[in-house]
């Protein structure tokens, strides 16, 4: 259904006032099909809530809304097999399944967007990735019209990582997920705040309830103040480069990884810059949480882009780390890459 507003102020979480040339609400494979044919050498953009993108500009083509709708739901002695297409709202899918006694997303509660985003960056949060309950994705290859199944392996998932960043990007769009959920349910409280709560967390109701107030507390309700929530990925870096900084930051948070690796709380660095609650044009850095960049009311994408930027210099200047978004940066013809238009 192409419809004849053309502002995309509502379709992304930063609020801005861009423009496409053409909307369209694509609710079945058909209309996918038919748009993408329409558009052949034309620029052409799928989104779902557009809670992880920053636009540069007006859209110089058809931006299509992912609106597949529907799930089925199988069970057998070991777990449940949810089948669910993506273009369902993935915080009222995590909530269906916990009120239904489904247990396993509960930690993965409150992240805007929809379900087929959700293998694209692999979401992760509070001690759980999409990959530790993500059975299989079902793709459609837009100039073949045919649908592939992909096995949770197949899909290469890592830190906000996975192919469908890569090989399965352009010309093909995620139609489902497909979840297995364990009837042996265990609570994932390796989050340290899950862990110290006065009652323990017990139940997978308890710990969305948990989950949600720690969200609502530190990060910003989109519909009211304009964010992608994290704008810059965690980095990660030498055993030997974190153990100089904890030289001077003895706590500073950090979580080995393989291969004498460690990741680094970029907010963390962030907030060490100085630049927490920081302020230019009308963009901002959340008083709350210092990875999170705002629009503090008619910010344009270039007031974002140069607080993106301020941001990333500066913690250079202090760390010697670039940081990289994760938020993906759409220009007037697509996505262009986000580390070139920040240095
Ligand atoms: P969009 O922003 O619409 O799209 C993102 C990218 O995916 C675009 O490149 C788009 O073209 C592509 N795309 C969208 N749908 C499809 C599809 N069906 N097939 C193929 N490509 C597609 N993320 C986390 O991982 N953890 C968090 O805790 C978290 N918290 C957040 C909190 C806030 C307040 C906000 C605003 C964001 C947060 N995010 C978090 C980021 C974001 O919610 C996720 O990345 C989410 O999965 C994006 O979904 P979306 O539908 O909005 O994607
Ligand atoms: N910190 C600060 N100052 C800040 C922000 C954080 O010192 O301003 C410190 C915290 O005290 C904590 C550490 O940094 O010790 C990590 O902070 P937090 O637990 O809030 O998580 P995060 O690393 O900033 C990541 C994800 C979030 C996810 C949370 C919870 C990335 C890029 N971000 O944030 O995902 O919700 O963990 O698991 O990995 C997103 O991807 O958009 C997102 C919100």
């Amino acid at each position: 259904m192409t419809c004849s507003q053309t502002s995309l102020k509502s379709l992304n979480t930063f609020g801005l006032s861009v423009s496409a040339e053409r909307i369209v609400y694509a609710h079945n494979t058909e209309t996918l099909i038919e748009s993408w044919q329409a558009n052949q050498n034309k620029p052409w953009l799928l989104i779902g809530g557009g809670s992880n993108m920053l636009f540069l500009d007006d859209f110089d083509g058809t931006v299509v809304v992912n609106q597949l709708k529907g799930m089925s739901i199988e069970q057998n002695q070991e777990e449940w097999l949810i089948h669910c297409a993506a273009g369902e709202n993935w915080h009222e899918f995590v909530a269906l399944t916990v009120k239904e006694g489904m247990a396993g997303l509960e930690n993965l509660a409150l992240i805007p967007g929809t379900v087929g985003s959700a293998p694209i960056q692999n979401i992760g949060a509070y001690g759980v990735e999409l990959k530790d309950v993500c059975a299989y994705v079902d793709i459609l290859d837009l100039n073949r019209n045919k649908t592939m199944r992909l096995t949770n392996k197949e899909c290469l998932f890592g830190y906000r990582e996975s192919i469908f960043k890569h090989q399965y990007q352009q010309g093909y769009v995620i139609t489902a997920v497909g979840f297995s959920l364990t009837k042996h349910w265990q609570p994932n409280l390796s989050y340290g705040p899950l862990n110290s709560t006065e009652t323990p967390l017990l139940t997978p109701q308890a710990i969305f309830d948990k989950v949600c107030e720690i969200r609502r507390s530190k990060l910003p309700d989109p519909a009211k103040i304009g964010n992608a929530g994290s704008f810059f990925k965690n980095p990660i870096i030498s055993t030997q480069d974190a153990e100089a900084i904890k030289r001077h930051y003895p706590n500073a948070p950090f979580y080995p990884q393989c291969g004498n690796l460690v990741k680094v709380a970029a907010g963390w660095l962030i907030d060490q810059a100085g630049l927490k609650g920081y302020k230019a044009d009308h963009a901002g850095v959340h008083p709350q949480q210092a990875l999170v960049l705002i629009n503090l009311g008619d910010a344009q994408p270039e007031d974002l882009v140069s607080m993106a930027k301020h941001v990333r210099d500066t913690v250079f200047n202090k760390f010697a780390i670039w940081l990289e978004p994760e938020v993906r940066f759409i220009g007037r013809q697509g996505e262009v890459n986000a580390v070139e238009t920040l240095s």
